[in-house]
């Protein structure tokens, strides 16, 4: 307590953007309504043994009918932005020609709600769902997909560019890739490690095109003031060798190169790690890079989101064909995905971030899973989770402190839903979802975080 009476609270710079995030195929359901085509996602979790006890998202948490009350959450929550995901097989069935208009509309019905109730939309425009019949043309092996999503990228530019100050071309290539083509453990499921180079360099020729689309429609919105920025989502996750010796240490740089690195460097550097071209290059087909890809790849962006929940620890396992590596466990608190609790994390990864570019930097995801129990009097005392994102955003807070250009956090997730190979398995929300009645049910983090935001800061531990 100060002299007044005023706690030190950590307070974060005025127009700090409080949000909390979603995507499409978490929490929408409807999955073949009002003409949506099939997804990789909807493909996947219908195949029996590939989702934890064969969970779907053919209803999830139901937000395709129940938008108008989870924007009334929202409200209720005070957050300053939203940040969702469209789903692209909703838009364009098939994944090109002719557009699904109410597909069209159902965003046009959730973005008008949000700007009703002053909540800044941010659009991710590819969160994993892939639509199927692009997938049955051979998926991101084929560069034809990245011409495909400009095109629809461009179309949603044009429908919302002028709504959405926002946009995020991709959420977490990274998983797109490595998970989707070389474990096959997310849709569409492939075990070809051979080909995961080809996805990313595709994803990110992807990326770099629809920028390109994106700085083209905005030309014809100029008036609109403050401009929409475009930036990418990026999964950044610190990495520590398990000892100092030398095998570990080159462990420790393979993984973070394949996680991080090779993802910051043509974005930012306008090359592939040299270091990672050379190992890889003995085990995975090369893509075909065409002369002016990287220019496009590295084409300036607005803003990088950074999504971050632990670090990993990584030892020298020759047993390892990919990477040579593995995880080493830690000692003390871990969530429910397993993941270490280790809130110097987020600092690192924003240091991280922030080592390749001076643009703003998003916090676009963080949080936990708990295994959270609904007790007798109809609360969720998630005390765990109020600690975890307490003490992460103390370190944004510290981050900002050093002079990073962090302009906004998203908790992951505003509510619990489709944990993706785990299902219904893990929740990450504020707001509790019950999947028998589909309501939504306030943690004690919901309203800590409402606190926070009100007060735009956390208490000091
Ligand atoms: C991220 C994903 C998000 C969610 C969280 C827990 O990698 O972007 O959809 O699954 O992890």
């Amino acid at each position: 307590m100060t002299e007044h009476g005023m706690t030190n609270q950590l307070l974060f710079p005025s127009g700090f953007l409080w949000g909390a995030a979603t995507a499409a195929y978490q929490i929408e359901g409807a999955w073949n309504e009002d003409g949506k085509g099939e997804s990789i996602w909807d493909r996947f979790a219908h195949t029996p043994g590939k989702v934890w006890r064969g969970d779907t998202g053919d209803v999830a948490c139901d937000h395709y009918h129940r938008w108008a009350e989870d924007v009334a959450e929202m409200a209720a929550l005070g957050l300053k932005a939203y940040r969702f995901s469209f789903s692209w097989p909703r838009i364009f069935p098939t994944g090109s020609g002719q557009p699904e208009q109410r597909g069209v509309d159902f965003y046009r019905r959730l973005i008008d709600a949000l700007q009703e109730h002053g909540i800044v939309p941010v659009a991710t425009l590819y969160h994993w769902d892939l639509p199927q019949a692009l997938q049955d043309r051979g998926g991101w092996v084929k560069r034809d997909t990245a011409q495909r999503f400009a095109e629809y990228a461009a179309y949603m530019f044009r429908q919302f560019g002028a709504e959405v100050p926002l946009w995020a071309t991709f959420n977490e290539p990274f998983c797109s890739a490595y998970f989707g083509y070389g474990n096959g453990t997310h849709a569409p499921g492939i075990r070809r490690p051979w080909h995961v180079l080809t996805v990313i360099h595709h994803l990110l020729l992807a990326h770099g095109w629809a920028v390109n689309a994106f700085r083209a429609t905005m030309t014809s919105h100029s008036a609109v003031q403050p401009a929409p920025a475009i930036g990418i989502v990026l999964a950044i996750w610190p990495h520590h060798p398990a000892s100092q010796n030398v095998r570990d240490i080159r462990a420790n740089q393979r993984v973070d190169g394949a996680m991080n690195r090779m993802f910051l460097e043509p974005l930012f550097r306008q090359r592939y790690p040299e270091d990672m071209l050379r190992h890889f290059g003995r085990r995975l087909i090369f893509p075909r890079i065409r002369s002016g890809d990287l220019d496009v790849i590295a084409c300036p962006i607005d803003f990088l989101g950074v999504n971050t929940y632990t670090r990993m620890v990584n030892a020298a396992d020759p047993f390892d064909l990919f990477l040579g590596a593995r995880q080493v466990a830690q000692p003390g608190a871990h969530t429910q995905m397993g993941w270490e609790v280790y809130p110097l994390s987020i600092y690192e990864a924003l240091q991280m971030a922030h080592s390749y570019t001076n643009i703003p930097l998003y916090v676009t995801e963080n949080g936990a899973a708990f295994e959270d129990v609904v007790a007798p009097d109809g609360r969720v005392s998630d005390l765990e989770r109020i600690a975890y994102l307490r003490d992460h955003l103390a370190e944004v807070h510290r981050a900002i402190r050093d002079g990073l250009d962090v302009r906004g956090y998203f908790a992951w997730s505003l509510m619990d839903n489709f944990e993706w190979n785990h299902g219904y398995s893990k929740r990450f929300g504020l707001l509790y979802t019950d999947y028998s009645t589909l309501k939504r049910i306030s943690k004690q983090s919901a309203y800590w975080y409402r606190d926070v935001i009100a007060r735009n800061g956390i208490e000091p531990s």
